[in-house]
């Protein structure tokens, strides 16, 4: 049945309009964008004072399958990500085993078309059993559908690997992702190294681990002329040395968290294992460049790093408690309120970074509003105020840092395909 979408504040940064319209869809595509849109027996949802923004794409989630199901699954990470207003996530192969073969991209696939409430699209590995070592089946992952390369959660440390690496995947027009921190660097620490660690006597992660990381693949993305994406960026030098390869034409794009963003190293003092993430949350001057970063359009992308583990697991000391948190169902909410409503960052930058950019970067036909293009949508309202709770979120994951946090602003519908899969935070499928 075809379904109107009525007097909504469209904001469509691939065309660079913002625009009160109508969207008609019928077939799971967009029919016709324009004003005053009649449509007979066409089901009318009504977003007068609401943002209709393209489908909010995130590029950087664990949904833990295979072999992790305790953590979370296809069904329970989409149902996540529709509540949270994602229409497309995209999972990393950290998972056990790693996906790092085209029969696993492909059983992925086959599952996220049965199970899946939003669209998933699949991480393959770079290395074998994401070891570092040898490359893993890249061509026949991306004949199956893998739609980039990541050994996510690992750096790769071996530059002569990540040539190679980089080389062979962009003869398949694929992009490398990696995960910037030198294992040597970090090895035993907990929490961004700098004055807060130094207080409390932890083993910090120091962001020169970060810098040397992304700087090295830098100069590998000039190289060989491939394309690389730096996974949730965190550093100021890591930012400045984007935004000079940038200016220099180097292929590299990065992507940040609203965590990075909205908190610093200070939460840690409490010791508490929430607040625990790779890379590590760190001192303000980094933080603020991060947002600078994501303003001048050094950084392309926001994404969550949507990270869940079991209560058994997280619930220990910060030392035990593996790295990483649940995003998917916070992400719209944090980012409104600590980026627009401080008016930090505009609306339609932060459309962008959730949308169109990430289609661009992974090249999907995605983030555009247009006529022929799968009806994916995101609808927000801007003032609606709530309080985050782990307890009733979809994911199986519950830990976050933001529990108990009074947002403004949230997604109130999230449409796949023409579908309303999400409405006033009830998932429908
Ligand atoms: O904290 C993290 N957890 N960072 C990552 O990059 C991986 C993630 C995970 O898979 O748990």
């Amino acid at each position: 049945m075809a379904l109107l979408v009525k007097n909504g504040r469209v904001i469509n940064p691939a065309l660079q309009t913002d625009d009160i319209c109508d969207i008609l869809i019928d077939d799971g595509k967009f029919q016709a964008v324009g004003k005053h849109l009649q449509a007979d027996g066409a089901v009318v949802f009504d977003a007068s004072g609401l943002v209709v923004a393209p489908g909010f794409i995130d590029m950087h989630v664990h949904l833990r399958q295979p072999g992790q199901s305790g953590k979370e699954t296809i069904a329970s990470g989409t149902q996540a990500a529709a509540a949270g207003g994602i229409t497309r996530v995209v999972t990393m192969p950290n998972t056990d085993p790693v996906i790092d073969k085209a029969i696993i991209v492909e059983g992925l696939k086959y599952k996220a078309e049965r199970e899946g409430v939003v669209k998933v699209d699949v991480i393959g590995a770079l290395s074998k059993n994401q070891e570092g070592k040898e490359l893993s089946a890249m061509g026949a992952m991306a004949d199956a559908g893998a739609v980039a390369f990541s050994d996510d959660g690992h750096y790769v440390e071996s530059a002569d690997f990540m040539r190679k690496a980089m080389e062979y995947a962009d003869m398949l027009h694929k992009l490398v992702i990696d995960h910037c921190e030198d294992g040597s660097l970090v090895a035993g620490g907990y929490m961004h190294e700098g004055a807060v660690s130094n207080e409390l006597g932890l083993k910090g992660r120091p962001a020169v681990a970060e810098d040397i990381s992304v700087a090295r693949d830098i100069l590998l993305a000039e190289a060989t002329h491939a394309a690389v994406h730096i996974a949730h960026i965190s550093t100021k030098n890591a930012i400045d040395m984007v935004r000079r390869a940038k200016a220099k034409g180097i292929r590299v794009t990065a992507e940040a968290t609203p965590q990075h963003m909205i908190l610093t190293d200070e939460a840690l003092r409490g010791f508490d294992p929430r607040f625990k993430v790779n890379p590590p949350l760190r001192s303000e001057e980094h933080r603020a460049a991060v947002v600078a970063g994501l303003l001048d359009g050094t950084i392309d992308a926001i994404v969550t790093d949507h990270a869940p583990h079991t209560w058994e697991e997280k619930d220990r000391s910060l030392n035990l408690a593996p790295s990483g948190f649940v995003g998917l169902e916070t992400s719209v909410g944090t980012v409104l309120t600590y980026l627009y409503h401080t008016g930090s960052v505009d609306l339609t930058t932060i459309v962008r970074a959730m949308s169109t950019a990430q289609a661009e970067i992974l090249g999907l036909d995605a983030g555009v509003i247009a006529v022929g293009k799968a009806a994916d949508l995101t609808i927000l309202d801007l003032h609606k105020e709530w309080v985050v709770d782990s307890g009733t979120f979809y994911s199986k994951g519950k830990s976050t840092p933001f529990d108990d946090m009074i947002l403004k602003g949230k997604a109130v519908a999230t449409i796949v395909d023409g579908e309303i899969v999400m409405k006033d935070g009830e998932v429908l499928r």
